[in-house]
């Protein structure tokens, strides 16, 4: 079996982040997004992997290989982002065998073997994982049949049929390529993978259903950034490389090599990065704080800081995500007042 990963695609409801850094490279617990999806894809068992680029190739790419994998990696430019059936269509020669597709924005807490193993053997031609949600309107939408399988697929519903949402992960043999090119695009011009399924339903093959028991999560929208933040924190070890001094440290922590603290309280769960230096600072739970960041006279919590920002005498920062290489300090000089050099779409509350 192959794997396509999606990490195409604008970001725009992560803006202004997303214009500096393609959305699938947001950290989650220090680990890019899109990390998740590879690794899970290697533990189901596939033997090559064909990642979709979007406006930030090189960015992807660069990431990517970074770290050495266990399987071949091969990237696949998009073009002119038309919708996920289109990446299936742009990587057809990749796709000559059965494979499963992994949006790059998802994290699913139990990995995706048991979803693998029942495809495998149930012999379908294609095979959708589902999930209850409260907010159906959001995603993809099942209509089921009373014995469990599918009767109808729908992409973002206003009047949802049922509560079981698409999760960002399918299971397809090739014939699934004639159903993309055979559909036409939506009312957001995209080709939809939710109306190539519904294609395969309404010509006789055979689409199963695999329901997700653990927790999911779509990164698409800050709220379900720290969302996930705190799933994957929840389920942290302790662990110190670092050097601490004069500090408590309260609950689990991961503190990484060359990370300093100085007379400071951490409480977990919570990551500090490679080379991070916090000193005289309270760092509470739920917090993710990247590679070569630097805090001081700061209290911070349930917030994600990416590598190697600044932050000094700020007061106090909760539910907050700040980007790279950012400073926040607080000011001295006259007149008083809130400085502020902010990209466009950014989101500040004083
Ligand atoms: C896409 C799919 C949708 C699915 C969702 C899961 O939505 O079109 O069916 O439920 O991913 O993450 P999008 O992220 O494009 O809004």
């Amino acid at each position: 079996m192959k794997a396509l990963i999606l990490s195409g695609g604008s970001g725009t409801r992560l803006r202004p982040l997303t214009y500096s850094q393609q959305k699938q490279l947001i950290p989650v617990a220090n680990k890019p997004v899109l990390f998740y999806a590879i690794e899970d894809v290697i533990e189901a068992g596939v033997d090559e992997i064909g990642i979709i680029l979007g406006p930030n190739k090189d960015q992807v790419i660069d990431t990517v290989k970074s770290k050495a994998w266990d399987v071949p990696i091969e990237f696949i430019y998009q073009g002119e982002p038309k919708g996920l059936a289109h990446t299936i269509i742009v990587a057809e020669k990749f796709l000559d065998d059965d494979f499963v597709m992994y949006l790059g924005d998802n994290i699913l807490r139990d990995g995706i073997v048991r979803h693998e193993k029942r495809f495998s053997s149930m012999k379908s031609d294609a095979s959708v994982l589902l999930t209850k949600v409260d907010d159906p309107q959001r995603f993809g939408v099942a209509d089921l049949n009373q014995d469990g399988s599918i009767r109808r697929l729908v992409e973002k519903p206003k009047v949802p049929p049922s509560n079981y949402a698409l999760v960002g992960v399918y299971f397809f043999k090739p014939m699934i390529i004639d159903a993309c090119k055979s559909i036409k695009p939506s009312w957001r011009d995209e080709l939809e993978i939710t109306d190539a399924i519904q294609w395969l339903i309404e010509h006789g093959y055979k689409v199963d259903a695999s329901f997700v028991d653990g927790w999911w999560k779509d990164t698409g929208k800050p709220e379900d950034i720290f969302e996930a933040n705190r799933l994957i924190l929840d389920d942290i070890l302790t662990r110190n490389d670092g050097l601490i001094e004069g500090s408590r440290i309260m609950g689990r922590v991961i503190i990484e090599e060359n990370a300093k603290i100085d007379r400071s309280v951490i409480k977990g769960p919570c990551i500090i990065g490679e080379g991070s230096i916090i000193s005289d600072t309270y760092i509470g739970p739920y917090t993710s704080v990247g590679i070569g960041c630097q805090i001081c006279g700061t209290e911070v919590e349930d917030s994600i800081i990416m590598d190697e920002s600044r932050i000094i005498n700020a007061g106090k920062i909760v539910e907050s995500l700040i980007g790279r290489n950012v400073k926040i300090q607080e000011g001295v000089a006259l007149p008083k007042g809130h400085r502020l050099i902010v990209g466009d779409n950014s989101d500040i509350s004083l």
